[in-house]
């Protein structure tokens, strides 16, 4: 939540910074601002989304070389400009950006409010005064280092989490950045250097980046940074390649981050489980696991944590473990899970999963997952991110950056990857080599049928078209296909703002039947699976109501157009990999709904990508 951008170099940093924002609009969008430092500093705020910013921009000569800027998605204080980054100092020379929450402000603002003029509602503008405060008390210092002993002293007062960059009209060559609980990535290029929140703003510029830890802060000019911790003493980090490239952070000729996520998911469904699985000896081999043979044998207890959509892929998960390794499996909502005591111990092995690798839930959770003993891995597409450096080992999905808000192409790459575990702790056990070569065999076909699914877009989208009008929708599914019509229903509420609602089709007589009524779309998944006649008669109890329905079926099931007017075929696969199929038409027909609808599909209202605050 927030995303920060800073550059320091030799161009002009202002379409930098405005480029580099756009890139992290998914993080926040409720107001955006920039600050840049020539002779003197400008900054320009504005309400709403970069656009806006961009705009009011063009009435301003942003010249300077050294600046930073912010997106905001606000928690405390309203959506206004006085509310928005760069906050600024009282004597209007130093500036800030912040992402995180102070949660310590109050105690602060009280202290600093009788010589310091408060403008903003907000947690942040506190940090700007106290750094101020500080840097007024180091006259003694006349180098650019009175600017980073500043931002120490002051961060040495503060309770609660950032991710911060900080300029002084003082320093124009002088960048301070500071890490506590929210991302900080340092882009180091050729006599410039880009911090940001995460890495997509600066991949057009360079692949070198350093990951600032926590309490750790770097002070950057154009020639060169050092990094210290909060007690003033040098640190050295390692310079990391990472192999995100800019191509894939673009739209490249759709005109929604959602859709080209969607139609990526074929390539990087191989990019997943490329050279991870041995068809031969039927099995997987996930380095990152990291856990000796023994210790595999030692786990009687799988917990996936996971927030969102996360939580829908590893409700899938669930199912891989349990019926291919036969290790009891649970799947925990991270925000829930820390605060029932949850019993974890040292022959749990935790798996936390997600996309951003930034979501504070899932990251408390595996804290404290840690702290009783477990093992712990990640599943998280996001390289470099808390939960990837703070677990003891797990997997990358290689899903690339997704920047639309719903998440599509993570959750089916995570569904990957936990199929390989499972199957890679199954051949360790009981599993037998048939039976692990036919999952991977039908793993293999699974690309070649997300494409044969994307055939069908225009057909969804004339379904998008017939139900878009609808306010309430049921989404239905038994066994393996529970969590993708949970998955689906997610999808349309979170872009078109549609009401929806997932069950489990077999419960629907022990309540939720008294909804069905011709103005209640059902949208159902019966493909052929173990539960298949289970699932048709729930459907035909459905029809009985004069319900409208949509279904998912396989090819080749005439049956189904007996029970709906409206069906979707799609190619069949094994049960256990349906999710990867019977996922995308839900996802599909979310995206057109929500287009039709005339919907923010790429940035939703009220949320943000990162979920970085509790
Ligand atoms: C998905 O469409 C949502 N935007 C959201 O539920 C998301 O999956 C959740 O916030 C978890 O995020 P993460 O995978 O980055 O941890």
């Amino acid at each position: 939540m927030c995303g920060i951008v800073g550059y320091i170099g030799n161009r002009e940093a202002g379409p930098i910074l405005v480029q580099g924002l756009r890139r992290l609009e998914y993080r926040g969008y409720d107001s955006a601002g920039v600050a840049v430092i020539d002779n003197e500093l400008t900054r320009v705020r504005a309400v709403g989304k970069i656009d806006n910013l961009a705009e009011k921009l063009k009435d301003f000569n942003l010249n300077g070389k050294a600046g930073i800027a912010h997106t905001r998605w606000a928690t405390h204080g309203g959506v206004t400009e006085a509310n928005a980054h760069p906050h600024i100092s009282c004597d209007g020379k130093l500036v800030l950006v912040h992402n995180g929450i102070i949660e310590n402000y109050r105690e602060i603002r009280d202290r600093l409010k009788d010589e310091h003029k408060f403008d903003s509602e907000t947690d942040s503008e506190v940090l700007v005064h106290l750094i101020e405060d500080h840097y007024n008390k180091l006259e003694s210092v006349d180098d650019d280092s009175r600017l980073r002993k500043a931002v120490e002293t002051a961060l040495s007062h503060v309770r609660g989490t950032y991710g911060l960059v900080a300029m002084h009209s003082d320093h124009s060559d002088c960048l301070v950045t500071a890490r506590l609980g929210s991302p900080i990535v340092v882009g180091v290029g050729d006599s410039e250097y880009y911090i940001a929140s995460d890495a997509t703003p600066m991949l057009a510029y360079t692949k070198k980046v350093v990951f600032l830890e926590d309490g750790e802060l770097a002070q950057i000019s154009k020639s060169g940074f050092e990094t210290f911790n909060l007690k003033d003493e040098q640190i050295v980090k390692c310079v990391e390649e990472i192999e995100w490239d800019d191509e894939q952070a673009q739209k490249q000729g759709h005109p929604h981050f959602m859709i080209k996520e969607i139609f990526d998911q074929p390539t990087v469904f191989e990019d997943a489980i490329r050279g991870r699985y041995d068809i031969q000896e039927g099995t997987a081999h996930l380095g990152g696991l990291n856990m000796t043979e023994e210790e595999m044998h030692k786990v009687d207890r799988i917990v996936l944590i996971a927030c969102g959509t996360a939580s829908y892929a590893a409700m899938v998960g669930k199912y891989a473990f349990e019926r291919l390794a036969g290790i009891p499996t649970e799947v925990d909502v991270a925000s829930e899970f820390r605060y029932r005591d949850p019993i974890i111990n040292e022959k749990t092995l935790v798996f936390a999963i997600s996309q951003s690798g930034e979501t504070a839930d899932t990251l408390a959770a595996l804290r404290e997952a840690k702290r009783k003993g477990a093992f712990v891995r990640g599943i998280v597409n996001t390289v470099g991110s808390t939960i990837a450096r703070e677990t003891d080992g797990g997997t990358y999905i290689h899903a690339g950056p997704e920047l639309a808000v719903a998440s599509t192409k993570a959750y089916t790459n995570m569904v990957a990857i936990m199929l390989l575990y499972a199957l890679q702790f199954g051949r360790s056990k009981r599993l037998s080599l048939a039976t692990g070569q036919r999952l991977l065999h039908a793993m293999r076909e699974i690309p070649e049928k997300m494409n044969k699914i994307f055939e069908l877009n225009n057909d969804i989208k004339k379904l998008a078209e017939k139900y878009k009008n609808y306010k309430d929708f049921l989404f239905l599914g038994r066994g393996i296909n529970f969590p993708v019509a949970l998955e689906g229903s997610h999808k349309l509420k979170e872009i078109s703002y549609i009401h929806s609602e997932a069950y489990p089709a077999g419960e629907m007589k022990h309540g939720v039947n008294a909804l069905l009524a011709e103005d209640f779309p059902v949208f159902a998944l019966m493909t052929k699976n173990q539960l298949y006649e289970k699932m048709r008669s729930n459907i035909e109890e459905v029809r009985a109501r004069k319900t409208p329905i949509l279904l998912v079926a396989n090819i080749g099931d005439e049956k189904a157009r007996e029970l709906a007017e409206d069906v979707i075929y799609i190619p069949p696969t094994m049960e256990l990999l349906e999710p990867l199929l019977n996922t995308i038409p839900l996802q599909l027909f979310a995206y057109h709904v929500a287009v039709l609808l005339g919907r923010d599909v790429d940035r939703p209202r009220n949320l943000a990508k990162s979920v970085t605050v509790e």
